[in-house]
């Protein structure tokens, strides 16, 4: 019964990936020969069992609670489940939080990928020949490690130097190295791939665009930091699913890849355009939250605040390379994109407030 490993899938983009794959439109585990997928993810505070709950039943889904750091247990469980194929999620993901405490992003990061490529590495000597030649290990990783562009700079490529600026992007730079190494050392089928900023459902709500829709819905300030100007290239997180799973299929061994939405836009541009789309979509003379009269329109609640230490002024992904060698393309604009991440919030409040109330934490720390 080969199978998928698949790390933290628990999260955001790792929930979306397993989603799509074991949907009925989506043909990747037939087409590789894929029995199963199996989910490791330590639930760590961004990872809500919730996200996947709806896969409950689904003899092609199993869940495994364990962290990338326990090597001896991966090891087995690759054994065990006939793992065929890893596709890399798991990792300390925000930003924010690298600033205030840079000791988790190195563990999981770093040593957590080193554990993870060491367990890969047994599994990929056991087989036979023919099962090393179909073996794969993917790496997710982010435009992060590329540092920050001007206005006028080309895009990120695959062969733009590294310049990781915060203590989450060095953790990440230092993940991808490690990948790289263990192609070129030991011949480890690994493929990489790299990618913008990812927006859609199921996203924590510490990030931009969850956080803009959830506060306004409570008409809450809508947080910008510095001027807004900062550009940030967005992927639809379906989009990326997509990506990873033809890079899986069709990427060269070793080889990296960029993947981006071909929509950069400032900050303050996004957060105009969700607050037109609420305007649109959960009118503000409906919104029981916001006292009446006392804004006209959601984007009266937009504050700026102090800018993040070192942010990166823009990123931007040049992803011809992945259309031209594994024929994926993105499918959604921002303008579509942003219109299904809004309607979903809206109709998914529940799941958001789970979250904010801490409500699935304490469930889970209930059942463990
Ligand atoms: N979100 C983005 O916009 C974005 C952009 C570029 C790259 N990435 C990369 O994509 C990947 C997924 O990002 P995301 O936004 O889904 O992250 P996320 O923070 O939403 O989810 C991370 C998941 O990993 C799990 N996890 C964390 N530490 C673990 C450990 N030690 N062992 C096992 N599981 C662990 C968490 O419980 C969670 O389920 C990350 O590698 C991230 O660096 C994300």
């Amino acid at each position: 019964m080969p199978s998928i490993l698949v790390t933290g899938g628990c999260g955001f983009i790792g929930s979306n990936f397993i989603r799509l794959a074991l949907s009925e439109d989506c043909s990747f585990l037939k087409d590789n020969g894929f029995d199963k997928i199996i989910n490791l993810d330590a639930l760590t505070y961004a990872g809500n069992p919730a996200n996947l709950s709806d896969l409950e039943g689904d003899s092609r889904y199993q869940f495994v609670h364990a962290n990338i750091l326990d090597q001896a247990l991966i090891e087995e469980l690759l054994q065990d489940e006939d793992v065929m194929a890893l596709a890399h999620f798991a990792a300390e993901s925000h930003v924010d939080r690298s600033i205030d405490g840079p000791e988790p992003f190195i563990e999981t990061n770093v040593t957590g990928t080193l554990r993870l490529l060491e367990a890969a590495k047994k599994r990929w000597l056991s087989l036979n020949e023919e099962k090393q030649a179909v073996f794969r290990f993917l790496h997710v990783s982010t435009d992060e490690v590329y540092g920050s562009l001007s206005k006028e700079d080309p895009a990120f490529c695959e062969t733009t130097p590294y310049a990781p600026n915060s203590p989450y992007s060095a953790s990440k730079a230092s993940s991808d190295f490690l990948v790289r190494a263990y192609h070129h050392t030991y011949g480890m089928p690994v493929v990489t791939t790299n990618c913008s900023n990812n927006y859609g459902p199921y996203q924590f709500p510490e990030k931009l665009i969850p956080l803009v829709i959830l506060n306004a819905l409570d008409g809450k300030a809508l947080p910008i930091y510095g001027d807004g100007k900062n550009i940030r290239d967005w992927l639809f997180v379906e989009d990326h699913a997509w990506g990873i799973m033809d890079a899986l299929q069709k990427g060269a061994l070793g080889e990296t890849y960029c993947i981006g939405g071909r929509s950069e836009m400032e900050n303050i541009q996004i957060v105009k355009r969700i607050c037109a789309l609420l305007d649109e979509l959960a009118p503000i003379s409906e919104n029981p939250n916001v006292e009446s009269g006392k804004i006209a329109k959601y984007e009266d609640l937009i504050k700026y605040v102090k800018d993040r230490p070192g942010h990166d002024r823009r990123y931007a992904i040049n992803c011809d390379y992945i259309e031209e060698k594994c024929g994926w393309s993105p499918r959604e604009t921002f303008d579509t994109g942003i219109k299904k991440t809004v309607e979903w919030y809206l109709a998914n409040k529940q799941w958001c407030k789970d979250i904010t109330d801490g409500n699935y934490a304490r469930e889970r720390l209930g059942n463990s």
